[in-house]
Protein backbone atom coordinates (compact mmCIF):
# COMPACT_ATOMS: atom_id res chain seq x y z
CA UNK A 1 0.00 0.00 0.00
CA UNK A 2 1.36 3.21 -0.65
CA UNK A 3 3.00 5.13 2.44
CA UNK A 4 0.08 7.94 2.17
CA UNK A 5 -2.76 5.59 2.17
CA UNK A 6 -0.81 2.96 5.16
CA UNK A 7 -0.60 6.37 7.19
CA UNK A 8 -3.92 5.99 8.73
CA UNK A 9 -4.39 2.34 9.65
CA UNK A 10 -4.86 2.25 13.52
CA UNK A 11 -5.30 5.96 13.75
CA UNK A 12 -8.34 7.62 15.81
CA UNK A 13 -9.34 10.35 12.89
CA UNK A 14 -12.15 13.20 13.52
CA UNK A 15 -14.21 14.12 10.32
CA UNK A 16 -15.98 17.17 11.16
CA UNK A 17 -19.20 17.28 8.67
CA UNK A 18 -18.06 13.54 8.20
CA UNK A 19 -22.25 13.03 7.11
CA UNK A 20 -21.82 15.61 4.47
CA UNK A 21 -20.91 15.15 0.49
CA UNK A 22 -17.36 15.11 0.98
CA UNK A 23 -17.05 13.83 4.37
CA UNK A 24 -18.89 10.98 3.87
CA UNK A 25 -16.49 9.76 1.02
CA UNK A 26 -13.94 10.35 2.96
CA UNK A 27 -15.24 8.96 6.45
CA UNK A 28 -15.55 5.72 4.09
CA UNK A 29 -12.31 5.90 2.52
CA UNK A 30 -10.53 6.20 5.80
CA UNK A 31 -12.34 3.42 7.25
CA UNK A 32 -11.69 1.18 4.93
CA UNK A 33 -7.77 1.77 5.40
CA UNK A 34 -8.20 0.52 8.70
CA UNK A 35 -8.79 4.29 10.63
CA UNK A 36 -11.03 4.42 13.37
CA UNK A 37 -13.26 7.53 12.20
CA UNK A 38 -15.12 9.88 14.90
CA UNK A 39 -17.28 12.01 12.60
CA UNK A 40 -19.06 14.64 14.20
CA UNK A 41 -21.65 16.46 11.89
CA UNK A 42 -25.13 18.24 13.39
CA UNK A 43 -26.71 16.95 10.32
CA UNK A 44 -28.12 20.18 9.89
CA UNK A 45 -27.78 19.76 5.49
CA UNK A 46 -26.79 16.22 5.84
CA UNK A 47 -29.67 13.65 5.28
CA UNK A 48 -29.19 11.02 8.20
CA UNK A 49 -28.94 7.77 5.23
CA UNK A 50 -26.06 9.65 4.02
CA UNK A 51 -23.54 8.28 7.24
CA UNK A 52 -21.26 5.46 6.49
CA UNK A 53 -22.63 2.35 7.86
CA UNK A 54 -19.28 1.03 9.23
CA UNK A 55 -18.22 -0.05 12.38
CA UNK A 56 -15.18 1.40 12.36
CA UNK A 57 -17.31 5.32 11.97
CA UNK A 58 -18.20 6.33 15.14
CA UNK A 59 -21.19 9.13 14.99
CA UNK A 60 -21.02 11.98 17.18
CA UNK A 61 -24.41 14.15 16.64
CA UNK A 62 -23.71 17.98 17.40
CA UNK A 63 -22.21 21.09 16.42
CA UNK A 64 -18.66 21.73 15.99
CA UNK A 65 -19.36 25.19 18.16
CA UNK A 66 -20.75 22.78 20.90
CA UNK A 67 -17.88 22.60 24.03
CA UNK A 68 -19.81 19.30 25.26
CA UNK A 69 -19.48 17.88 22.35
CA UNK A 70 -15.99 18.58 21.67
CA UNK A 71 -15.07 17.52 24.56
CA UNK A 72 -16.69 14.41 23.94
CA UNK A 73 -14.91 14.03 20.79
CA UNK A 74 -11.48 14.85 21.82
CA UNK A 75 -11.79 12.89 24.54
CA UNK A 76 -11.69 9.68 22.52
CA UNK A 77 -8.19 11.02 21.41
CA UNK A 78 -8.14 11.64 17.46
CA UNK A 79 -4.65 12.12 16.10
CA UNK A 80 -6.02 13.84 12.81
CA UNK A 81 -7.97 16.01 11.94
CA UNK A 82 -10.16 17.13 8.94
CA UNK A 83 -12.36 19.82 9.57
CA UNK A 84 -15.12 19.69 6.77
CA UNK A 85 -18.17 21.02 9.12
CA UNK A 86 -19.41 24.39 7.17
CA UNK A 87 -22.23 26.28 6.33
CA UNK A 88 -22.27 25.67 2.64
CA UNK A 89 -21.95 27.99 0.72
CA UNK A 90 -22.04 31.25 -1.03
CA UNK A 91 -26.05 31.79 -1.29
CA UNK A 92 -26.45 30.06 2.05
CA UNK A 93 -24.10 32.78 4.05
CA UNK A 94 -25.79 35.91 1.68
CA UNK A 95 -29.13 34.72 3.45
CA UNK A 96 -27.69 33.47 6.60
CA UNK A 97 -24.30 35.54 7.70
CA UNK A 98 -24.55 35.60 11.37
CA UNK A 99 -25.55 31.43 11.31
CA UNK A 100 -22.07 31.42 8.71
CA UNK A 101 -19.95 33.76 11.00
CA UNK A 102 -20.90 31.12 13.58
CA UNK A 103 -20.18 27.72 12.02
CA UNK A 104 -17.23 28.79 9.49
CA UNK A 105 -15.62 31.23 12.07
CA UNK A 106 -16.09 30.46 15.58
CA UNK A 107 -16.58 26.69 14.65
CA UNK A 108 -13.24 26.25 12.93
CA UNK A 109 -11.65 28.65 15.90
CA UNK A 110 -12.84 25.96 18.17
CA UNK A 111 -11.92 23.33 16.51
CA UNK A 112 -8.29 24.68 16.02
CA UNK A 113 -8.14 25.15 19.83
CA UNK A 114 -9.14 21.61 20.50
CA UNK A 115 -6.29 20.26 17.89
CA UNK A 116 -3.60 22.16 18.87
CA UNK A 117 -4.53 21.66 23.08
CA UNK A 118 -4.36 17.71 22.00
CA UNK A 119 -1.45 17.98 20.13
CA UNK A 120 -3.01 16.15 16.99
CA UNK A 121 -0.43 15.09 14.28
CA UNK A 122 -2.14 17.25 11.75
CA UNK A 123 -5.21 19.16 10.91
CA UNK A 124 -6.79 19.23 7.73
CA UNK A 125 -9.00 22.58 6.78
CA UNK A 126 -11.21 22.58 3.68
CA UNK A 127 -10.64 25.64 2.37
CA UNK A 128 -12.36 27.24 -1.37
CA UNK A 129 -11.41 28.02 -4.43
CA UNK A 130 -14.06 30.90 -4.26
CA UNK A 131 -11.80 33.06 -2.66
CA UNK A 132 -10.17 33.52 -5.34
CA UNK A 133 -10.87 37.11 -7.22
CA UNK A 134 -13.11 36.87 -9.88
CA UNK A 135 -10.25 38.57 -12.10
CA UNK A 136 -7.53 36.15 -11.01
CA UNK A 137 -5.53 34.71 -13.77
CA UNK A 138 -6.05 31.24 -15.42
CA UNK A 139 -5.09 28.64 -14.17
CA UNK A 140 -6.15 29.86 -10.29
CA UNK A 141 -2.72 30.16 -8.79
CA UNK A 142 -2.42 29.44 -5.19
CA UNK A 143 -0.74 33.01 -4.98
CA UNK A 144 -3.57 34.96 -6.18
CA UNK A 145 -5.22 35.81 -3.40
CA UNK A 146 -7.93 38.61 -2.53
CA UNK A 147 -9.10 40.97 0.37
CA UNK A 148 -12.14 41.49 -1.49
CA UNK A 149 -15.11 39.32 -1.15
CA UNK A 150 -18.43 38.81 -2.82
CA UNK A 151 -19.94 36.74 0.00
CA UNK A 152 -19.52 35.99 3.51
CA UNK A 153 -18.99 32.28 2.68
CA UNK A 154 -15.58 33.36 0.77
CA UNK A 155 -15.01 35.54 3.79
CA UNK A 156 -15.12 33.15 6.72
CA UNK A 157 -13.11 30.55 4.42
CA UNK A 158 -10.29 32.81 4.26
CA UNK A 159 -10.38 33.86 8.14
CA UNK A 160 -10.89 30.02 8.57
CA UNK A 161 -7.08 30.20 6.37
CA UNK A 162 -5.82 32.84 8.59
CA UNK A 163 -6.74 31.14 11.80
CA UNK A 164 -5.44 27.76 10.77
CA UNK A 165 -1.86 29.80 9.96
CA UNK A 166 -2.18 31.41 13.37
CA UNK A 167 -2.15 28.04 14.98
CA UNK A 168 0.51 26.77 12.58
CA UNK A 169 2.89 29.80 13.30
CA UNK A 170 2.29 30.33 17.03
CA UNK A 171 0.70 27.25 18.54
CA UNK A 172 2.93 24.70 17.02
CA UNK A 173 -0.25 22.72 15.14
CA UNK A 174 0.69 21.24 11.50
CA UNK A 175 -1.88 22.41 9.49
CA UNK A 176 -2.83 21.86 5.74
CA UNK A 177 -5.61 24.18 3.59
CA UNK A 178 -6.33 22.59 0.81
CA UNK A 179 -8.98 25.10 -1.91
CA UNK A 180 -11.51 22.99 -3.10
CA UNK A 181 -13.05 22.97 -6.34
CA UNK A 182 -16.55 22.12 -7.34
CA UNK A 183 -16.60 18.56 -6.08
CA UNK A 184 -19.36 16.58 -7.42
CA UNK A 185 -20.66 12.90 -7.36
CA UNK A 186 -22.16 10.26 -5.23
CA UNK A 187 -22.99 11.59 -1.94
CA UNK A 188 -24.39 14.73 -2.44
CA UNK A 189 -28.13 15.09 -2.57
CA UNK A 190 -29.52 17.63 -4.12
CA UNK A 191 -31.03 20.80 -2.89
CA UNK A 192 -31.16 24.42 -2.58
CA UNK A 193 -27.63 25.50 -1.03
CA UNK A 194 -26.02 22.56 -2.85
CA UNK A 195 -23.95 22.51 -5.94
CA UNK A 196 -25.03 22.29 -10.08
CA UNK A 197 -24.84 18.97 -10.84
CA UNK A 198 -26.69 17.08 -8.06
CA UNK A 199 -29.33 20.09 -8.80
CA UNK A 200 -29.28 19.26 -12.57
CA UNK A 201 -29.16 15.67 -12.14
CA UNK A 202 -32.51 15.52 -10.13
CA UNK A 203 -34.35 17.88 -12.80
CA UNK A 204 -33.16 15.94 -15.57
CA UNK A 205 -34.25 12.97 -13.88
CA UNK A 206 -37.42 14.83 -12.94
CA UNK A 207 -38.10 15.14 -16.57
CA UNK A 208 -37.53 19.09 -16.33
CA UNK A 209 -35.47 22.14 -17.81
CA UNK A 210 -31.80 22.68 -16.48
CA UNK A 211 -32.04 26.34 -14.87
CA UNK A 212 -28.80 27.93 -15.84
CA UNK A 213 -28.03 30.87 -14.33
CA UNK A 214 -26.56 33.11 -17.07
CA UNK A 215 -25.51 32.33 -20.45
CA UNK A 216 -24.61 28.75 -20.01
CA UNK A 217 -20.59 30.25 -21.60
CA UNK A 218 -19.22 30.62 -17.62
CA UNK A 219 -16.94 27.98 -16.65
CA UNK A 220 -15.92 25.99 -13.34
CA UNK A 221 -13.47 23.25 -12.66
CA UNK A 222 -15.63 20.30 -11.46
CA UNK A 223 -13.76 17.54 -9.80
CA UNK A 224 -14.83 13.97 -8.72
CA UNK A 225 -15.58 13.40 -4.95
CA UNK A 226 -13.63 10.13 -5.07
CA UNK A 227 -10.12 12.81 -6.41
CA UNK A 228 -10.82 15.43 -3.89
CA UNK A 229 -10.88 12.51 -1.22
CA UNK A 230 -7.34 11.15 -2.66
CA UNK A 231 -6.24 14.90 -2.92
CA UNK A 232 -7.47 15.18 1.12
CA UNK A 233 -5.78 11.75 1.69
CA UNK A 234 -2.43 12.87 0.17
CA UNK A 235 -2.52 15.65 2.13
CA UNK A 236 -3.55 14.60 5.67
CA UNK A 237 0.02 12.90 5.06
CA UNK A 238 2.42 14.56 2.86
CA UNK A 239 5.03 16.22 5.12
CA UNK A 240 6.00 18.88 2.39
CA UNK A 241 2.72 20.63 2.47
CA UNK A 242 2.60 21.40 6.01
CA UNK A 243 1.38 25.28 6.46
CA UNK A 244 0.68 25.55 2.66
CA UNK A 245 -2.61 25.90 0.91
CA UNK A 246 -3.27 24.27 -1.89
CA UNK A 247 -5.40 23.47 -4.72
CA UNK A 248 -7.63 20.30 -5.20
CA UNK A 249 -9.35 20.35 -8.50
CA UNK A 250 -9.40 19.15 -11.70
CA UNK A 251 -7.22 21.25 -13.99
CA UNK A 252 -9.78 21.42 -16.30
CA UNK A 253 -12.18 23.97 -17.34
CA UNK A 254 -16.08 22.76 -18.31
CA UNK A 255 -18.75 25.32 -19.79
CA UNK A 256 -22.11 25.52 -18.11
CA UNK A 257 -23.93 24.90 -21.42
CA UNK A 258 -21.70 22.00 -22.26
CA UNK A 259 -22.44 20.12 -18.52
CA UNK A 260 -26.06 20.83 -18.77
CA UNK A 261 -25.71 19.02 -22.06
CA UNK A 262 -24.21 16.17 -20.80
CA UNK A 263 -26.36 15.65 -17.88
CA UNK A 264 -30.05 15.86 -20.32
CA UNK A 265 -27.62 13.31 -22.41
CA UNK A 266 -27.28 10.97 -19.79
CA UNK A 267 -30.10 10.65 -17.84
CA UNK A 268 -31.90 11.20 -21.50
CA UNK A 269 -33.91 14.27 -20.54
CA UNK A 270 -35.47 16.07 -23.69
CA UNK A 271 -36.41 19.05 -21.46
CA UNK A 272 -33.44 21.07 -22.98
CA UNK A 273 -32.56 24.49 -20.20
CA UNK A 274 -33.89 27.59 -19.38
CA UNK A 275 -31.52 30.69 -18.23
CA UNK A 276 -32.26 32.89 -15.36
CA UNK A 277 -30.06 35.91 -14.57
CA UNK A 278 -26.94 35.41 -12.38
CA UNK A 279 -26.79 35.72 -9.05
CA UNK A 280 -26.19 39.41 -7.34
CA UNK A 281 -23.00 37.74 -5.71
CA UNK A 282 -21.89 35.79 -8.62
CA UNK A 283 -19.00 37.83 -11.15
CA UNK A 284 -17.02 34.70 -11.55
CA UNK A 285 -17.57 33.83 -15.03
CA UNK A 286 -14.48 31.37 -15.19
CA UNK A 287 -12.83 28.89 -13.10
CA UNK A 288 -9.94 26.25 -13.30
CA UNK A 289 -7.52 25.50 -10.87
CA UNK A 290 -3.30 25.13 -11.64
CA UNK A 291 -3.06 22.09 -9.66
CA UNK A 292 1.04 21.85 -10.35
CA UNK A 293 1.53 22.96 -6.42
CA UNK A 294 -0.64 18.93 -5.24
CA UNK A 295 1.08 17.37 -8.06
CA UNK A 296 4.73 18.70 -7.05
CA UNK A 297 4.25 18.05 -3.43
CA UNK A 298 1.53 15.26 -2.87
CA UNK A 299 1.42 13.44 -6.09
CA UNK A 300 -1.64 14.27 -6.87
CA UNK A 301 -3.79 13.36 -10.06
CA UNK A 302 -6.82 13.23 -10.70
CA UNK A 303 -7.30 10.76 -12.96
CA UNK A 304 -11.84 11.07 -13.10
CA UNK A 305 -13.20 12.13 -16.65
CA UNK A 306 -16.47 14.45 -16.51
CA UNK A 307 -18.06 11.77 -18.36
CA UNK A 308 -17.22 8.91 -16.25
CA UNK A 309 -17.90 11.12 -12.98
CA UNK A 310 -21.27 12.24 -13.98
CA UNK A 311 -22.16 8.61 -15.16
CA UNK A 312 -21.37 7.52 -11.24
CA UNK A 313 -23.29 10.27 -10.27
CA UNK A 314 -26.35 9.39 -12.11
CA UNK A 315 -26.02 5.29 -11.18
CA UNK A 316 -26.11 6.87 -7.53
CA UNK A 317 -28.96 8.99 -7.79
CA UNK A 318 -30.90 6.24 -9.53
CA UNK A 319 -29.59 3.65 -6.68
CA UNK A 320 -31.00 6.69 -4.23
CA UNK A 321 -33.66 7.89 -5.78
CA UNK A 322 -36.51 6.68 -2.77
CA UNK A 323 -34.58 8.20 -0.31
CA UNK A 324 -33.12 11.75 -2.26
CA UNK A 325 -36.83 11.96 -2.87
CA UNK A 326 -38.35 13.39 -6.26
CA UNK A 327 -39.76 16.51 -4.46
CA UNK A 328 -36.56 18.88 -3.82
CA UNK A 329 -37.53 22.91 -3.31
CA UNK A 330 -35.48 25.55 -4.60
CA UNK A 331 -33.73 24.11 -7.08
CA UNK A 332 -32.14 26.56 -8.94
CA UNK A 333 -29.55 24.96 -10.69
N1 LIG B 1 -18.46 20.75 -2.30
C1 LIG B 1 -17.66 21.64 -2.85
O1 LIG B 1 -17.67 21.85 -4.08
C2 LIG B 1 -16.72 22.45 -2.00
C3 LIG B 1 -15.91 23.41 -2.62
C4 LIG B 1 -15.06 24.17 -1.82
C5 LIG B 1 -14.98 23.95 -0.46
N2 LIG B 1 -15.80 23.01 0.11
C6 LIG B 1 -15.73 22.84 1.56
O2 LIG B 1 -15.54 21.47 1.85
C7 LIG B 1 -16.25 21.11 3.02
C8 LIG B 1 -17.19 19.96 2.74
O3 LIG B 1 -18.07 20.35 1.69
P1 LIG B 1 -19.33 19.47 1.32
O4 LIG B 1 -19.66 19.73 -0.09
O5 LIG B 1 -19.14 18.08 1.80
O6 LIG B 1 -20.43 20.20 2.20
P2 LIG B 1 -21.69 19.57 2.93
O7 LIG B 1 -22.63 20.68 3.22
O8 LIG B 1 -22.21 18.41 2.16
O9 LIG B 1 -21.06 19.01 4.26
C9 LIG B 1 -20.87 19.81 5.39
C10 LIG B 1 -21.35 19.02 6.57
O10 LIG B 1 -21.18 19.83 7.73
C11 LIG B 1 -22.31 19.64 8.55
N3 LIG B 1 -22.44 20.81 9.41
C12 LIG B 1 -22.90 22.04 9.08
N4 LIG B 1 -22.86 22.84 10.16
C13 LIG B 1 -22.34 22.11 11.17
C14 LIG B 1 -22.05 22.38 12.53
N5 LIG B 1 -22.30 23.58 13.07
N6 LIG B 1 -21.50 21.40 13.28
C15 LIG B 1 -21.26 20.17 12.76
N7 LIG B 1 -21.55 19.85 11.48
C16 LIG B 1 -22.06 20.82 10.70
C17 LIG B 1 -23.49 19.44 7.62
O11 LIG B 1 -24.57 18.77 8.22
C18 LIG B 1 -22.82 18.62 6.51
O12 LIG B 1 -22.96 17.25 6.75
C19 LIG B 1 -16.97 22.38 3.49
O13 LIG B 1 -16.16 23.01 4.45
C20 LIG B 1 -17.04 23.21 2.23
O14 LIG B 1 -17.09 24.59 2.53
C21 LIG B 1 -16.65 22.26 -0.63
Amino acid sequence: MPEHLDHYRGKTVLVTGGAGSIGSNLSRALAGLGATVIVLDDLSSAPPWNLPEDPSVLFVEGSVVDEARLDDVFQRGPSLVFHLAALFANQNSVDHPELDLTVNGMGTLRILQRSASAGVERFVFASSSSIYASDAALPLNERARSLLHETPYQITKVLGEMYCDYFHLHQGLDVVKPRLFNSYGPGEAPGRYRNVIPNFVHRAMSGLPLMVTGTGDETRDFTYVGDIVDGLLRLGFCPDASGHSVNLGSGRETRIADLAEAVNRLTGNGAGVHHRPRRDWDSKSRRCADISKAKSLAGYDPATSLEEGLERTVSWFRDNWDSIGPAVSGLNG
